[in-house]
């Protein structure tokens, strides 16, 4: 086992790499385990794990991110007669990470907190810096709270009964973290797609530290996105927008945002600051993975005049920004590892849409 230390402003936090998949033990003031109807059968075959611990069991996927969900936690919380010094484990993917943590946050005003992210995504992203929360009134983690989990227990041979489709969803993530920070990790990913794509189990334990590393490195920093924090959310401008018009669900979150850095890209060579060099490397290694990179994405294909789509997705964009109280503002990058934000112009983003 390896752990890796990072600071937040109320102490450390650490993160766990275990070899076999293993969750922490429930301490003598007792804590439950909060996982899905994928992964509860995984968590039985976790090490430290006693059967018939308190251990609540939710829909899964991310309908049921919701904050009914949050209060069977708390009600179990309850039943269970847990106490301030409880342990909450939530044991899953991003989902029920970010709704164990949102609930822990809240229970006696805070309870004892660890995770163990089963998917890529959560091991990679969504169990590290503390961010918590719930969908509300149709908009995505609208509702939540920051609260950093103490220890993170990472096994990457939690992936192997990952769906493809999941794994390659969290891959995305990957690359967004290794193209803003992680030349390293961007080489790994151009050098040895095979292996990746076979889950060589030493290659992805590899890939996860250094996303580790680098995003607890921006969360030291900023933690309550004030500034750079930011960054992380290369893509995702445009990945949310065509979530949104293609339907929730239609194309998984990952590939959007695959698709998004593609135009994020491109917006960056149209305003004469991104390198096209760059662009048309990244673009490769998007293709190489099977990811789309052109202006209209295959999903909105068949919904109609390109301009119009194009103008749907716009609107979508800035929906979302007036509803969250901003402006539209885009993550660009001018070359590998050198990222900033701009409000870009209506006319500029229809560009790269159309
Ligand atoms: N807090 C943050 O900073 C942060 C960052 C990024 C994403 N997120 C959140 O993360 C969520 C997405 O996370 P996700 O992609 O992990 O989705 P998820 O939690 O829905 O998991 C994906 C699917 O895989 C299943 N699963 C999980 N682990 C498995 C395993 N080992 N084997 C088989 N099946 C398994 C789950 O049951 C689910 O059906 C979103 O809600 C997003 O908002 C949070």
């Amino acid at each position: 086992m390896d752990t890796f230390t990072y600071a937040l402003p109320d102490g450390n936090a650490s993160v766990l790499f275990h070899r076999e998949l293993t969750v922490p033990a429930l301490p003598p003031s007792g804590g439950l385990y909060v996982t899905d109807t994928n992964t509860v059968s995984l968590l039985g075959t976790a090490r430290s794990f006693v059967a018939g611990s308190p251990t609540v069991v939710l829909p899964a996927g991310e309908s049921g991110k919701t904050l009914a969900s949050v209060e069977t936690i708390l009600s179990e919380a309850l039943r269970a007669g847990l106490a301030r010094d409880s342990l909450f484990v939530g044991f899953g993917g991003g989902v029920i990470t970010d709704m164990t943590a949102f609930a822990a946050s809240l229970y006696m005003r805070g309870a004892r907190l660890e995770l163990v992210p089963t998917t890529l995504l959560a091991m990679a992203d969504a169990a590290i810096g503390g961010k918590t929360g719930v969908d509300f009134g149709n908009y995505k983690n609208c509702v939540g709270t920051f609260y950093p989990a103490s220890s993170v227990h990472v096994s990457v041979a939690a992936l192997e009964t990952l769906p493809e489709r999941e794994f390659r969803s969290g891959l995305a993530e990957v690359l967004k973290t290794a193209l803003l920070y992680a030349p390293k990790l961007y080489q790994i990913m151009q050098e040895r797609r095979d292996d990746v794509l076979r889950r060589d189990g030493e290659l992805l334990l590899e890939m996860v530290k250094r996303c580790v590393q680098a995003k607890a490195r921006v969360v030291e920093r900023d933690l309550k996105e004030s500034g750079e924090r930011m960054y992380l959310n290369l893509g995702h401008t445009f990945a949310h927008a065509l979530e949104s018009v293609a339907g929730f669900g239609v194309v998984s979150h990952g590939e959007a945002v695959a698709w998004g850095i593609s135009r994020a890209l491109e917006l960056g060579c149209r305003l004469g600051t991104t390198d096209p060099e760059y662009r048309d490397d990244v673009r490769a290694t998007l293709e190489s993975y099977g990811w789309p990179t052109g202006t209209g994405h295959p999903a909105l294909a068949g919904a109609g005049d390109p301009l119009d789509t194009a103008r749907k997705l716009l609107a979508a964009m800035k929906s979302d920004k007036k509803k969250r109280g901003g402006a539209v503002r885009f993550v660009l990058q001018r070359e590998l590892n050198s990222t900033y934000v701009s409000e870009v112009s209506d006319e500029d983003v229809l560009g790269v849409l159309a």
